[in-house]
């Protein structure tokens, strides 16, 4: 059930304090990725909140980089495509790019231009959600294309930094919160 698929993803999570930066408690997911089990447990729980709460997704779109390494799992079971939010520079062809602050420096993010359409209904997707500026900037991507942001999904919402209050009127779905 979804109580006991929550407690291995919960066991799959390790915290490295004062990385990469002094102060900041870094929570890891790689060993969610070694663990075949964990990993079905969160596309599971994705996609189960997906079904049941929005009628139509016509695209997820994942966050460079960890949202890379759930975004397509998430998609294919969906039936849908996959799209990258990329930092700047990484991408070919006209693109489209919003600047955004971090938990820990700066960054800009960046779409291609012919990558989602006026009008598409779109799920975000990261591994986690700080101070929500990364979602933020992929949210103001959907707005300048015109997409419809349907909600933002990560695995973890580290809840005192307020990234929720942020990235309103858009929900937020987080598997754990710390
Ligand atoms: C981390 C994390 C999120 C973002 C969350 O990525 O994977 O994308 O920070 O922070 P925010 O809510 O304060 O924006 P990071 O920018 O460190 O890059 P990486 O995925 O390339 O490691
Ligand atoms: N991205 C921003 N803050 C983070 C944290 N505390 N742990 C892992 N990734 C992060």
């Amino acid at each position: 059930d979804s109580e006991s698929k929550l407690q291995l993803v919960h066991r799959h999570i390790r915290q490295f304090p004062d990385f990469p930066k002094k102060g900041i408690l870094f929570r890891d997911i790689c060993p969610i990725l070694k663990d075949p089990a964990a990993l079905t447990a969160v596309i599971d729980l994705f996609e189960e909140h997906a079904r049941k709460n929005y009628k139509q997704v016509d695209l997820v779109i994942g966050l460079d980089a960890r949202g890379f390494l759930f975004g397509p799992l998430l998609a294919q079971r969906l039936g849908v495509g996959f799209v990258l939010v990329r930092k700047k520079g990484k991408l070919p062809g006209a693109t489209v790019s919003v600047a955004y602050d971090l938990e820990y420096g700066t960054a800009e993010a960046e779409i291609q231009e012919d990558a989602v359409a006026p009008g598409q209904k779109v799920l975000l997707i990261d591994d986690l959600l700080a101070t929500g500026g990364t979602l933020f900037a992929a949210c103001e991507l959907m707005r300048k294309q015109q997409a419809e942001v349907l909600g933002c999904m990560v695995i973890i919402e580290l809840k005192e930094l307020n990234g929720s209050d942020k990235l309103k009127p858009h929900s937020v779905f987080s598997l754990l919160q710390y």
